[in-house]
C-alpha cells in the first residue's frame, strides 16, 4: 500500500473523510498527538487500527466528535460533572470516560462498560470527523511501544505501506495525549494526565482525584482503572535516567554520569533545558526551564531523537510536576520505566 501524505486543505479533507466512509485509516492531526482514524461504527475498519498499530486487544479506543451533539447517541448518560467538564475544557486536550451505547463496537471500548469521547481543538480534525459524518476512533498514531508522533512524518515513520493516507496539518500544539479523565461517578478521576491539568480540573468541580499509576510503575497484581497503564509506553531504546533536585545538582550529577558513560564506551545524550549549561556535552533540548508546556511539545519528538541518533542512554531534567508538568513527568517517568534520581 501507498501512503499519501497530503496537507490539510479542503479537497484533501474531502479524500480523508471518504476513506473513513470506505472502512479505511487515515492519519490524522489533533491538538494533542497525531491520531490512527477509523469509522469508530464500524467494527472491521476498528479491527484494522489494532493490526496498524500492532496493538493489544484489551486496550481500548479513544471515540473522537465533532460537536457535543453527537454525544448523546454514544453514551448512556452525561453525569452531571461531566456536563460541566465538557462545558469549561471542550473543544480541547480532555478524554472523558463515560458509561457507553450499544452502538459502540465492542473492539473501541476492549470489553468495557464505558467508552473514552472526545471533541478535538483541532480544527482539521474536527472538518474530518464532520465531513466523515461519523465518529471517529484513533488512538495515537504510533507503532505501538513507540513515542506517539507529533508531526506528519512521525506518522510515516510509522505507519508507510500500512495506511493509505495521513493529513498533514504540522506539528501538534500541545504534544502529549490528551488527559483522561474518568467522568462516570461525582469525582473525576485522572487517569492519564494532559493539558487539562488537575488544577483546572479542581477549580470548576471542586474535587478531583489523580489515579495512583500516573507517577508510579505497576506491580504485579495491580489493578488498573485504564488498560492503557499496563502497557510499557515510549520507551526509547536507549537506557533514560530522569534526575530530580536543585538544578545545580542535577546538572552536576548529570554531566558527571554523562562522563561516565562515555568512559565506558556509551553513546550518551542529555534531555536538558536550554537555560542550563552542560559544558558543550549531547543536548537535545526541552525548551525553555520556565515552560513546562514547550517541554510537552518537544518530549516525544526528543524521545524519537534518541533513537535515530543511536543514543545508548539518556539522561533527562526532571519538570516541575505541576500544570502540564505532570503529563510531562509521566511520559517521561514510563519511557524511563520511573527511575528516577533524587539529587
Ligand atoms: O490525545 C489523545 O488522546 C490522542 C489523540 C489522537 O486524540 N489519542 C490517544 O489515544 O492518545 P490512545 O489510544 O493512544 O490512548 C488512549 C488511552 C489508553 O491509555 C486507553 O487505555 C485509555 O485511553 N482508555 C480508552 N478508553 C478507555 C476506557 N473506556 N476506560 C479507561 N481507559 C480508557
Ligand atoms: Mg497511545
Amino acid at each position: 500500500m501507498i501512503t499519501q501524505v497530503k496537507t490539510v486543505s479542503p479537497e484533501a479533507i474531502e479524500e480523508a473523510a471518504a476513506l473513513i466512509r470506505a472502512g479505511e485509516l487515515v492519519g490524522m492531526p489533533t491538538e494533542t498527538v497525531y491520531g490512527l482514524g477509523a469509522n469508530a461504527l464500524d467494527e472491521n475498519a476498528v479491527k484494522k487500527i489494532f493490526e496498524a498499530k500492532g496493538r493489544p486487544g484489551d486496550n481500548p479506543l479513544i471515540v473522537h466528535v465533532s460537536s457535543v451533539k453527537e454525544i448523546p447517541a454514544l453514551v448512556r448518560e452525561i453525569p452531571a460533572a461531566a456536563r460541566k467538564l465538557m462545558d469549561a475544557f471542550w473543544p480541547g486536550p480532555m478524554t472523558l470516560i463515560l458509561p457507553k451505547a450499544d452502538c459502540i463496537p465492542s473492539a473501541v471500548s476492549a470489553g468495557l462498560d464505558t467508552v473514552g469521547i472526545r471533541l478535538p481543538a483541532s480544527e482539521a480534525a474536527r472538518a474530518l470527523i464532520a465531513a466523515a459524518g461519523r465518529p471517529i476512533a484513533a488512538p495515537s498514531a504510533n507503532r505501538s511501544g513507540k513515542p506517539s508522533p507529533t508531526t506528519a512524518q512521525h506518522v510515516f515513520e510509522d505507519m508507510e505501506g500500512r495506511i493509505p493516507m495521513i493529513l498533514d496539518g504540522g506539528a501538534c500544539e500541545v504534544g502529549v495525549e490528551s488527559s483522561v479523565i474518568d467522568a462516570t461517578g461525582e469525582i473525576p478521576v485522572i487517569l492519564r494526565p494532559g493539558g487539562i491539568t488537575p488544577e483546572m480540573v479542581q477549580e470548576v468541580i471542586g474535587s478531583v482525584s489523580v489515579d495512583e499509576h500516573v507517577m508510579s510503575p505497576l506491580s504485579e497484581g495491580d489493578v488498573v482503572r485504564s488498560p492503557g497503564m499496563k502497557y510499557k509506553h515510549y520507551a526509547p531504546k536507549a537506557k533514560t535516567v530522569i534526575y530530580d533536585g536543585a538544578p545545580e545538582n542535577v546538572i552536576a550529577a548529570i554531566c558527571a554520569r554523562y562522563d561516565a558513560l562515555i568512559a565506558a564506551g556509551e553513546k550518551p545524550a542529555i534531555l536538558g533545558f536550554d537555560e542550563h549549561d552542560f559544558g558543550g556535552r549531547t543536548v537535545i533540548s526541552l525548551g525553555s526551564v520556565h515552560h513546562a508546556d514547550d517541554a510537552a511539545a518537544r518530549l516525544f519528538a526528543a524521545l524519537r531523537e534518541l533513537d535515530e541518533r543511536g543514543e545508548t542512554a539518556a539522561l533527562c531534567e526532571a519538570v516541575d510536576p505541576h500544570g502540564i508538568g505532570l503529563a510531562v513527568m509521566n511520559r517521561m517517568g514510563r519511557a524511563a520505566g520511573f527511575d528516577i534520581e533524587r539529587v
